[in-house]
């Protein structure tokens, strides 16, 4: 058993069944979910977890209904917004995904406004590091990679690869959690799950808890 500080990732899902299942709206779910992130990070930031990396909007996101994407977007602003909370905790904040000023880039000015405002505000914190994956895509990050290499001329190999990561400075994954009894990878960190145990939970996001997250840090110390 290693006391290692862990490098947990988390895929969010069930948010909508979460909802559908109370007769509410699938927003309401997403609205859950967004607090049980936060519960999330607060309860990571207390053990010895050094990175929480969750994906927070896939690149393959932008094609639900309009009115949930916005919805979605709404909630990224109120969790880049929760400033004071994060600092409490010692948290620093960190995004990966696709870069705005990137041709095809869809980010709302908005939104780039509240990552930037986090990351600024929460960039002395010397504890855990919460990365929030938003329009992020991990074939696209990889592509990207190898592209800045044969761009560049440098020679193709794992370390070089790693240096042209969206966050070259991310270490490997200890444990993956996914969420609402999915079993699947869904284009999350290909290349820094390469080592990583996984956590599957039948439990919809907004019922992970602290008693879950203690579960998937087992798993990863085993
Ligand atoms: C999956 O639920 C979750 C997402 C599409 C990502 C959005 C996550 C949140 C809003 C949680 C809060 C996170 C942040 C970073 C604000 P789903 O809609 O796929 O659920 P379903 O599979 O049950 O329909």
């Amino acid at each position: 058993m290693s006391s290692k500080p862990l490098h947990v990732a988390c895929i969010m899902d069930g948010n909508g069944r979460w909802a559908r299942k109370r007769g509410l709206p699938r927003t309401a779910g997403h609205t859950a979910g967004e607090e049980s992130l936060a519960d999330v990070v607060r309860a990571a930031s207390k053990r010895d977890v050094a990175y929480l990396t969750v994906f927070g909007f896939s690149t393959e996101n932008w094609v639900r209904p309009r009115a949930e994407v916005r919805h979605i977007l709404g909630l990224h602003k109120k969790l880049f917004g929760r400033i004071a909370e994060l600092n409490e905790n010692n948290v620093r904040v960190n995004w990966i995904g696709r870069p705005f000023d990137e041709p095809g880039s869809r980010t709302p000015l908005y939104v780039q406004r509240a990552i930037r405002k986090a990351i600024d505000e929460t960039k002395t914190n010397t504890g855990m590091v919460l990365t929030v994956a938003f329009d992020y895509g991990s074939r696209s990050e990889l592509t990207r990679a190898a592209k800045r290499i044969v761009a560049n001329q440098t020679e193709l190999t794992p370390a070089n690869l790693q240096l042209n990561l969206y966050d070259a400075s991310l270490p490997p994954v200890d444990v993956l959690v996914r969420t609402s009894g999915e079993s699947r990878i869904s284009n999350f960190l290909l290349w820094q799950i390469n080592v990583a145990k996984i956590y599957f939970t039948d439990r919809p996001w907004p019922d992970f808890d602290s008693v879950e997250l203690d579960a998937a840090i087992a798993l990863a110390k085993n």
